[in-house]
């Protein structure tokens, strides 16, 4: 049988009997002569890996002058996002810019909603606007999807995204989660706006009907997470933004099943993709109060906000699941660059011989310059992991 040594040696002897001196192999390929999986995707998998991946929540927009640029063309988010080409070179746009380890899809959590029967907008001033389902009428006009004839454009880029990258890069899908796409669908915009106070409503008047409602998204979810996954999707991230704004009974109630139901649909059918699960800093969930919950989801890596300090996010989720994050957005977006540099290398200090993904503690500002993205990302590439 072959060793992997004197595979090694195989290859040095050929690739050096051809040009005369011996040629290394590059630090990017394996000893067997295979390219290895994107530094991400190992990260995310719980391997060593020689430095720290990095990439940033909603990387992919409104900070980049590129983005920007192509806003007079294609004037609607919809159009961004559901042209295939117009999304992939989104998508690309801050890979090309910053070299970040995560290529993440030009999406949104909203994008499948037509394809249940919820139409929505997005106006030039990031107005959301749903046809709200608020009572059993409108349930009763929902669906079950087919992702693939529902949401082809997804997958087209996704694949394409996949071939762009190579090795360089993971490319990364991602989903809502049953309660936060719940928030959109009732309010008929974003919750934000209103203190989420259909929803609030829906929990105390009719909560059979909002549970259907919370079902119907699992299932379609979930199938669509896979579909992504099937499309060339590595890593999956999911988002649970605003169920920090539940009560701890409620919380049990209407999110935390409905996470799980998803995230075990999705590793039942691809056992081996990565799942990362984020929630936004609420009400419920700032300074670290719903982490112990996240990290027991079955998702394998938990992004964390900027709310609680890195080592105290650490002693909460246990060592077997990865954490990601937590530059605070606003450090990011204001500096000084010597700010950065120090707030970026205190995490990684802390992180330190544990899974860890950096990123940010929520998406990046949209007045953020592309010279402190360009910045950070460099921070953590070059940071060295044996000092
Ligand atoms: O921010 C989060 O908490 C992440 C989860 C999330 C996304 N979209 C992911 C996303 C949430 C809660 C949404 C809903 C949504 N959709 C919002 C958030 C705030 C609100 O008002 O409720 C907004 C602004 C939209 C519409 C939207 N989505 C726009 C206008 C854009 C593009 C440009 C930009 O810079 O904002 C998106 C893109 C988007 N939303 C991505 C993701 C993961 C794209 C990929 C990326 O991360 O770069």
């Amino acid at each position: 049988m072959l060793t992997r040594a004197s595979v090694l040696a195989k290859l040095i002897f050929s690739l050096s009997s051809a040009s005369g001196a011996p040629i290394q192999p590059s630090r990017n390929v394996q000893q067997e002569g295979k390219e290895q999986d994107p530094l991400l995707l190992r990260a995310a998998r719980g391997e060593a890996v020689e430095h720290t991946p990095v990439w940033m929540m909603r990387q992919a927009g409104r900070h980049m002058q590129a983005y920007r640029d192509l806003v007079d063309r294609y004037p609607t988010f919809r159009q961004r996002s559901e042209l295939p080409d117009v999304s992939r070179d989104i998508s690309l746009q801050p890979f090309r810019a910053y070299g970040v380890d995560g290529v993440i899809l030009f999406s949104d959590i909203l994008t499948p909603l037509p394809a249940m029967g919820v139409d929505f907008d997005i106006s030039e001033g990031g107005t959301i606007s749903i046809q709200p389902v608020r009572t059993r009428e409108a349930f009763a006009k929902l669906k079950r999807i087919d992702v693939k004839t529902a949401c082809p454009f997804v997958g087209e880029v996704l694949g394409d995204l996949r071939a762009e990258v190579g090795h360089a890069a993971a490319v990364l899908g991602f989903i809502g989660l049953p309660f936060t796409l719940a928030t959109y669908v009732v309010e008929g915009q974003t919750g934000v706006a209103t203190g989420f106070s259909q929803i609030r409503r829906l929990r105390h008047e009719d909560p059979k009907l909002l549970h259907d409602i919370l079902l119907l998204l699992a299932d379609n979810i979930a199938d669509y997470a896979c579909y992504q996954i099937d499309s060339g999707a590595m890593i999956i991230q999911v988002f649970d933004s605003w169920a920090g704004h539940l009560p701890d009974d409620a919380f049990r109630e209407f999110a935390l099943p409905y996470q799980k139901k998803v995230i075990d649909e999705i590793k039942r059918r691809h056992p081996e993709t990565p799942i990362i699960i984020y929630m936004a800093p609420g009400e419920y969930s700032r300074e670290g109060r719903r982490l112990a919950q996240l990290a027991r989801t079955g998702a394998d890596i938990v992004s964390i906000d900027h709310t609680i300090d890195f080592r105290r996010a650490r002693e909460i989720v246990p060592d077997g699941i990865g954490i990601q994050g937590n530059l605070d957005p606003k450090v990011l977006r204001d500096g000084p660059l010597e700010e950065i540099r120090e707030q970026t290398e205190r995490i990684l200090d802390a992180a330190r011989g544990t899974r860890h993904i950096m990123n940010l503690g929520h998406g990046i500002e949209p007045d953020t310059p592309e010279s402190h993205a360009a910045f950070f990302v460099k921070t953590v590439q070059s940071y060295a992991t044996d000092r």
